[in-house]
């Protein structure tokens, strides 16, 4: 897993607004520095700050991992989110700077295998472009099916074009039957060490991961990167003790285990507060947890020894963690 936490402050070299509520934000350093390296597949952190509004949002990248001189990512404005994109979307102008940190990638591409194939719904196709054109490269067998409403509300067709990826992407509008994906088809077809990825609305992965789970891919060869999910935290109220600070809280029906302690003063590093990020991992000494999040793998969820704090919960009365 690719980790930095280096905070880096970049300029927005290039605001191009795309279809469908998109806006690509090409990023440098102010210097023109040769920025970090990152693999198919990563996101930055980025921190978004204006009046009220302070939160780390996470986007992928979608330029070419080959290229050091800028990174790119896409944002869609999204109405119904706590006011990250939006935030974004508004103050993000040529000649600006956004502090970021990463690139970090939870989302690698295995780039071993013999035919990947990549399902990107709306704009979780961003990773899968900076897949697609790594594959290509390697000089991989790989489809890239991108999805979305219609033809006219498609981001990224000129990028997909200037890569030279247009032989390896399919388009799926969903106001165009003639278009439709033939999941079954595809997973049908596919080989026997295939690698699948998929990333987009949650309806959208679920369809493709149950579909390749009925097709016997196993779950080491079917790959997700969430972007944002709701978060249930209701439950029972429980006791958190949080060891190696020597404080202990209530969790309240509707709160959460972060900022409980937070409040305690016990300082916990949230970014995504969804349970998609993993920044707030911590190693938990005794308890049984409840997961909510959509970060660990379904392992890591059964070995019980490390939880998200900003969304998971106990199951039982008590869980003492290690910080
Ligand atoms: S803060 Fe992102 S998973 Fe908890």
């Amino acid at each position: 897993m690719e980790t930095t936490n280096k905070s880096l402050m970049l300029l927005i070299d290039k605001r191009i607004d795309e279809p469908g509520g998109i806006v690509r934000l090409r990023l440098r350093a102010p210097d023109g520095a040769p920025l970090p390296p990152f693999t198919a597949g990563a996101h930055l952190d980025v921190h978004v700050r204006d009046g009220d509004i302070d939160l780390w949002r996470q986007y992928s990248l979608c330029s070419d991992p080959a290229c050091n001189e800028f990174y790119e990512i896409g944002v869609l404005r999204d109405p119904n989110s706590r006011g990250g994109s939006e935030t974004l979307h508004r103050i993000a102008r040529e000649g600006e700077t956004l502090e970021i940190e990463g690139p970090r990638n939870h989302f690698p591409l295995h780039e071993e295998a013999p035919q990947s194939l990549l399902f990107g719904g709306g704009i979780g196709v961003t990773p899968m472009i900076a897949m697609a054109r790594r594959l290509q490269v390697l000089g991989k067998e790989f489809t890239l099916h991108y999805c979305t409403r219609s033809r006219s509300l498609t981001a990224f067709q000129s990028e997909v074009e200037a890569a030279g990826l247009s032989d390896v992407v399919v388009y799926h509008y969903d106001d165009d039957v003639g278009t439709t994906l033939d999941l079954h088809a595809e997973l049908a077809g596919a080989r026997g060490e295939s690698h699948i990825y998929v990333c987009g609305p949650q309806g959208f992965m679920d369809w493709v991961i149950s579909h390749a789970q009925a097709f016997g891919i196993s779950d080491d060869r079917i790959h997700r990167e969430f972007f944002s999910a709701s978060v249930d935290v209701s439950g029972d109220v429980f006791e958190v003790v949080a060891e190696k600070s020597g404080v202990s809280v209530s969790v309240s029906a509707g709160d959460t285990i972060a900022k409980s302690l937070s409040r305690a003063g016990v300082k916990v590093e949230v970014k995504c507060e969804e349970g998609v990020c993993g920044t707030c991992v911590a190693d938990v000494l005794e308890g049984e947890i409840d997961h909510r999040d959509h970060f660990l793998t379904e392992d890591e969820k059964q070995e019980g020894d490390m939880m998200c704090v900003c969304c998971s919960r106990a199951k039982g009365k008590r869980l003492v963690l290690d910080l």
